[in-house]
């Protein structure tokens, strides 16, 4: 097999933790302490004298492990025998891969799943984490015979990679399904009422993509009302010029606002018959409705559901928070990467959109533009860890 030679920008090694520095002193100096102490209990070979110890060596491990080096036993708890997992998981707590990994691993021997298999050492300074599609297609390009209920198709690299699909809100009452990328005209229900096309194309001031949606570290960040929002739409509870902003709450604290609101009115009019508790309620129950139905403020961007037998202090409307956006839960895909890239070469009729519920993620036609596995010229080669981990599939 090939060295585990680091490949790729250097976003991601960070990423993978492809990097040669050390570990943070403390945790090492903890391991260390308490290594030395067992190894000498149970390291024939470090008592026994240098020479055979000398005969008996695999050259330097890695920097992550290097203040292990010379207790040989955290790893081989046998002289000059394999590496154990268990070796590995005392110090290594990992995330299974996927819950049929381990039935798999047991049957079929022949893989070799241990975790040095791919994690190799002695390699001085090489990666400790593999990069190489082999490890992955070893089981992806036979999937349907090792695990016989999947719904993947078998495949080996990603010229073969099946097309993208994301988990989304369809269906009434909504659930949440698995659908493929790539065909036109796909919706997922949305409780929210949003124009791409409208916002881009504002007569005076047209908005940016960045205007509403900025970058965190490999994540989208949400579009909330009191940023992204409010500067042009704020909610005003009446037509008066000082008219207090209502809260951007749940329907009940809404509603509270409204009841303090009708009263204080009420008050500063200074008409004391007027301060009658049922003529609030019923004045309250007015302006409510005005603001959650047919041309109110909260109809302007929700949907709104009535709410049938509400009781003296709760609001007769609800809003549902709107469904978070799909993502791909089981990739790793960093917008700063492909800063370079117009949004649009991804998210294909974006400017035309209508809805809030269009999905406009991108199939992976458009990955293929630019990605290929092994890479060619004009095409950045692409094995599998550059967008998967093993161990944490998702972010
Ligand atoms: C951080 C864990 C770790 C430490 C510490 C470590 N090794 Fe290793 N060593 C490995 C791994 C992993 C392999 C590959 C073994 C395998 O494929 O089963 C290996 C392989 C070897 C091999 C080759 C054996 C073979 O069967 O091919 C020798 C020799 C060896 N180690 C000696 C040593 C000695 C001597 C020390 C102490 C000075 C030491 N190792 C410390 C992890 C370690
Ligand atoms: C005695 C405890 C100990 C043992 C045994 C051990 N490791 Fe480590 N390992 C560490 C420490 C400490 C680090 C550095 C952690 C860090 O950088 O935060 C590390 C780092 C790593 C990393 C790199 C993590 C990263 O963030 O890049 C990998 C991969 C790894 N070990 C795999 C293994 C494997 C596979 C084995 C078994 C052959 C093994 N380790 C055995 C303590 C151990
Ligand atoms: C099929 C290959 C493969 C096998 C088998 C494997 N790993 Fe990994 N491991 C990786 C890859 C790829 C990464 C880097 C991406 C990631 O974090 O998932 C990694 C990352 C790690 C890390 C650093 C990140 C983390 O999750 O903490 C540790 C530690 C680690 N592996 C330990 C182990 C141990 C212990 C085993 C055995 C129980 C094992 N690995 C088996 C491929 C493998
Ligand atoms: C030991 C066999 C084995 C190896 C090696 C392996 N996989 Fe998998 N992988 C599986 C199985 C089994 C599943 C679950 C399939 C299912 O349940 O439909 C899976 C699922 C996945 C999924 C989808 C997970 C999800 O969220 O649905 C991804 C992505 C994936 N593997 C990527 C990788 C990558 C990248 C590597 C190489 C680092 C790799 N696999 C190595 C067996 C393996
Ligand atoms: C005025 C604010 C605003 C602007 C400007 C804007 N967006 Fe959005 N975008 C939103 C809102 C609101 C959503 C829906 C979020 C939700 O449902 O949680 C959204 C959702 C999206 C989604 C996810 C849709 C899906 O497929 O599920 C993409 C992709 C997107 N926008 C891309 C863009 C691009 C590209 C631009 C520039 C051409 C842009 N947006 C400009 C507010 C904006
Ligand atoms: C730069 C100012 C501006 C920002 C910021 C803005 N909008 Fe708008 N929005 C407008 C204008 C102006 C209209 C009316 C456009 C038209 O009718 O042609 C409008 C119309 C709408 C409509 C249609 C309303 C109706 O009465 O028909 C909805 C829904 C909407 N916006 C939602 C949003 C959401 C959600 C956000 C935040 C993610 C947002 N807007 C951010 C200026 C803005
Ligand atoms: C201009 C568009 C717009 C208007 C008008 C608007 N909202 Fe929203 N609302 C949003 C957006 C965007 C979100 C999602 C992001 C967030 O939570 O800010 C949202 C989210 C919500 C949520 C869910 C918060 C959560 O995550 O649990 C509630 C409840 C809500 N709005 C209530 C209201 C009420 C009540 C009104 C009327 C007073 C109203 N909204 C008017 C745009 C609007
Ligand atoms: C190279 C392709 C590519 C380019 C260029 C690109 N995106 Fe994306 N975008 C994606 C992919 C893939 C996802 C899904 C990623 C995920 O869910 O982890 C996504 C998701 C999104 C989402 C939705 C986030 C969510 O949680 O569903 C928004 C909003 C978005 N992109 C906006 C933009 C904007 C704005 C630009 C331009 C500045 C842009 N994108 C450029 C590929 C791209
Ligand atoms: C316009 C060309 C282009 C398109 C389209 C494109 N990529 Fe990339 N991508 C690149 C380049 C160039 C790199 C950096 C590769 C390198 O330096 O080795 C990269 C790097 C990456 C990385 C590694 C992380 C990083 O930020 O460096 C991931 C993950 C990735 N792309 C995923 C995707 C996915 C998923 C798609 C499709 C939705 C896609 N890319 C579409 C050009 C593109
Ligand atoms: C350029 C980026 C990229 C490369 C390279 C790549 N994948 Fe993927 N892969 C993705 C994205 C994006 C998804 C969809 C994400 C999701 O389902 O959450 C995906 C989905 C998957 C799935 C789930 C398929 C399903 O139907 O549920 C598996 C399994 C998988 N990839 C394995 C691999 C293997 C094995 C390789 C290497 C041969 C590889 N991928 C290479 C980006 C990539």
């Amino acid at each position: 097999m090939k060295n585990d030679k680091p490949s790729g920008p250097p976003t991601l090694q960070a990423r993978l933790g492809i990097a040669h520095y050390l570990p943070k002193l403390w945790k090492i100096n903890l391991t260390v302490v308490s290594l030395t102490a067992g190894a000498l209990l149970v390291w024939p070979v470090l008592d026994t004298g240098h020479s055979r110890r000398g005969s008996w060596s695999g050259g330097p491990v890695t920097n992550h492990h290097r203040l292990l080096e010379q207790t040989c036993s955290s790893c081989h708890p046998v002289a000059f025998s394999a590496v154990p997992d268990q070796s590995c998981t005392e110090c290594h707590e990992v995330r299974a891969h996927a819950d049929t990994v381990a039935p798999i691993v047991k049957k079929h021997p022949e893989l070799g799943e241990r975790c040095v298999n791919c994690h190799k050492e002695h390699h001085d300074e090489e990666s400790l984490i593999p990069t190489r599609s082999i490890l992955c297609t070893e089981c992806h390009n036979r999937i349907n015979e090792l695990s016989p209920e999947t719904d993947q198709p078998n495949f080996n690299s990603f010229l073969q990679h099946p097309e993208f699909s994301v988990q989304v809100w369809m269906g009434e009452p909504p659930e949440l399904r698995k659908v493929q990328l790539g065909e036109p005209g796909l919706r997922s229900v949305t409780q929210l009422k949003f124009s791409h096309a409208r916002h881009l194309t504002l007569a005076d001031n047209p908005l940016q993509c960045a205007n509403c949606h900025e970058f965190g570290d490999h994540l989208v960040k949400p579009v909330t009302f009191l940023e992204h929002c409010e500067s042009c739409h704020d909610l005003k509870f009446d037509e008066t010029p000082d008219s207090p902003t209502i809260p951007h709450r749940a329907a009940d604290h809404v509603y509270d606002f409204v009841r303090w609101e009708v009263t204080r009115q009420r008050v500063i009019l200074g008409d004391k018959a007027a301060l009658n508790k049922a003529a609030i309620a019923s004045e309250s129950r007015d302006a409510e409705a005005a603001l959650f139905t047919q041309g109110g403020e909260c109809v302007r961007c929700h949907d709104v559901h009535e709410v049938a037998d509400a009781d003296d202090n709760q609001s007769s409307f609800r809003i549902e928070p709107p469904a978070p956006t799909s993502s791909m839960s089981s990739a790793v895909f960093d917008h700063q990467g492909h800063r370079f890239t117009p949004c649009e070469q991804c998210h294909q009729g974006i400017r035309d959109s209508l809805s809030a519920g269009d999905l406009l993620l991108p199939s992976i036609s458009v990955c293929r533009d630019c990605h290929a596995d092994p890479g060619t010229p004009g095409k950045t080669d692409s094995h599998c860890l550059q967008c998967h981990n093993y161990h944490q599939l998702a972010h």
